[in-house]
């Protein structure tokens, strides 16, 4: 599996720590940038890391930024995302079992890392109820969030 990683000056070192967990599990990790924290504008790279989501060459993306708000509405606005910002294990769990997100978004200022990494491992464990026999109701919803687009 792989996952694409992005992030404004607010998540640089915390990126590190997040890149690490995730190689850690497994995952194929591909750093969409900035390597350093000088100010950046965070759609910039909530963009690049969406593009490369919906374009097909990573299974999913994370971003951080201070509040992982404004990654979640930039990254949200690019065809065939669905982001969500996660703060603790249920949230990282429902973003995928209720609403098959396919890119999640943490805040640095706003979450310890080790908190992240909770949020991030329920993400990933977790599957979308859509998919599961009795889950059609999710599959359902869900199929109405991309119909807005
Ligand atoms: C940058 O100062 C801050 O606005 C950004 O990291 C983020 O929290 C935006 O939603």
């Amino acid at each position: 599996m792989k996952v694409v990683i992005g992030s404004d000056h607010a998540g640089v070192e915390y990126k590190k720590g997040l890149k690490e967990f995730l190689k850690e599990r497994g995952y194929e990790v591909e750093d969409a940038g900035p390597d350093n924290e000088e100010s950046v504008d965070y759609p910039d790279y909530a963009e690049k890391v969406a593009r490369t989501v919906a374009g097909g060459k990573a299974d999913y993306g994370v971003l951080v930024c201070g509040t992982g708000i404004g990654m979640s509405m930039a990254s949200g606005k690019i065809k065939g995302i669905r982001a969500a910002v996660i703060h603790n294990e249920f949230t990282g769990r429902a973003a995928k079992e209720h609403n098959n997100a396919n890119l999640v978004c943490v805040g640095a200022r706003v979450l310890e890392l080790e908190t992240a990494k909770t949020c991030l491992a329920a993400f990933f464990d977790a599957e979308f109820d859509g998919n599961k026999p009795d889950g059609e109701r999710h599959k359902r919803r869900v199929d109405k969030i991309m119909d807005l687009e």
